[in-house]
């Protein structure tokens, strides 16, 4: 029976327990490259214990930025400091993972804290949206995007491919594509938003094919021996979910059947008016339905931060990695927390001698 401190091998990766940090964008990036803010951020979730940091979605080009802010992963300099944030957290034992990522219609936000709306389209660190189709977000998102033309999605697949290049050099031994949350992929699978009437749209293999062939490109250059995953929205919570959710499976057996080797299930957040019953765990019923319907692995977020809650769905083999992301915020030893809560042996395992040292020595 697996435990949350059992370790987690993927291709010929370890993590050393099932605990990972999932994406967080910091918004804290000038031109898209990481400073300190990264480093040491992502250095100290590593020493907190979790078995796999996962560094926020990074963009494969600059329009693809969810906001000035956001980090990217086009140019050599973004690379190069990039490199730094995967040594940091490989130091501190977790494996480096990274999510490649295109904002699609709802790039060229203001962070969340002046606004989480679209920049006005005239000022002047605004720039144009791009997506399947001319169709807003809506809400605070409300700028159309322009149409993708066939050479604009060659360019943002080529654009993915890159980026998988450049984070394969810099070090990192675990890549997400983010297909999920509304962004550039979910929103070409995503009726919703993908009113296309040319190959790309229309049926499910037309809504399909610009993640397909993103993935097969991206599969032909990341190593064989590294895990290649993808975190999509596999429902939507706007009503028309059995549908949503047998298309997804649909899918994500064809990710399987191109090299993917692990799915982070999550929400698809295509459009504003949706139902989703926040709560502990909520996505652990439909994340062990796509691990048993597709036989991949599979990792989730949104609410399993509860030591009762993160162990158990291991356990009953719902979810093979669970990820924590605003427990983490609060608390980078957060791990170290779950270890004691759940009783594990030697919970002081899970943080580095200089801290372990002390915690087990003295009650605090
Ligand atoms: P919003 O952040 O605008 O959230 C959409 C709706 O969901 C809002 O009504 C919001 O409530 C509610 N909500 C969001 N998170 C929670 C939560 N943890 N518990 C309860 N209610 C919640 O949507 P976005 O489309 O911008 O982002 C979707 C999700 O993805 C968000 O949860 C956000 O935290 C996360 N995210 C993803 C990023 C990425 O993938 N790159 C980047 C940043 C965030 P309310 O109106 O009360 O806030
Ligand atoms: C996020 N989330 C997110 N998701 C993603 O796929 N890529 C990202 O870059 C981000 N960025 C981000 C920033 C911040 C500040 C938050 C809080 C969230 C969603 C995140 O990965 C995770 O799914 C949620 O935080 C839910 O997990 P918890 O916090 O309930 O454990």
């Amino acid at each position: 029976m697996p435990e949350l401190f059992s370790p987690f091998k993927l291709k010929h990766v370890e993590l050393r327990n099932r605990i990972a940090v999932p994406p967080m964008c910091q918004y804290s990036a000038e031109d898209g490259v990481a400073n300190d803010w990264h480093t040491v951020h992502y250095g100290a979730l590593a020493r907190g214990g979790a078995g796999l940091v996962i560094v926020e979605a990074t963009a494969v080009a600059p329009e693809g930025r969810i906001t000035p802010r956001c980090l990217g992963i086009w140019n050599d300099e973004q690379a190069e400091q990039l490199k730094k944030v995967a040594d940091q957290i490989k130091a501190a034992g977790s494996v480096a993972g990274i999510q490649i990522a295109h904002a699609g219609r709802k790039a060229s936000a203001n962070t969340p804290w002046e606004g989480d709306d679209h920049i006005p389209e005239s000022a002047p660190n605004a720039w144009q949206p791009i997506g399947p189709s001319g169709i807003a977000f809506g809400k605070d998102l409300p700028r159309v995007p322009q149409e993708m033309s066939i050479a604009d999605i060659q360019k943002t697949q080529q654009d993915f491919v890159k980026a998988a290049e450049r984070a394969r050099d810099a070090g990192y031994e675990w890549l997400e594509l983010h297909f999920a949350h509304g962004y550039l992929a979910q929103s070409f699978f995503s009726k919703h938003s993908n009113q296309r009437t040319d190959e790309y749209g229309g049926s499910f293999e037309n809504r399909s094919r610009f993640l397909l062939e993103t993935l097969q490109a991206v599969k032909a250059v990341w190593p064989e021996n590294l895990p290649l995953t993808v975190r999509f929205g596999v429902i939507e919570y706007d009503g028309q979910d059995e549908e949503t959710v047998a298309e997804s499976i649909q899918l994500i057996q064809q990710f399987k059947q191109h090299g993917v080797d692990l799915v982070s299930v999550s929400v698809g957040f295509t459009i504003p008016e949706t139902n989703i019953p926040w709560g502990d765990g909520f996505l652990a019923d439909v994340s062990e339905r796509v691990r048993r319907e597709t036989g991949l692995p599979v990792a989730s977020a949104w609410g399993f931060a509860k030591a009762e809650v993160a162990a158990s769905v291991v356990k009953n083999e719902q979810l093979d990695v669970v990820m924590i992301g605003r427990a983490m915020l609060a608390s980078p030893h957060y791990p170290y927390t779950l270890a004691q809560q759940l009783n594990v042996d030697k919970p002081s395992w899970v943080l580095p001698a200089p801290y372990a040292h002390w915690l087990e020595r003295y009650s605090i």
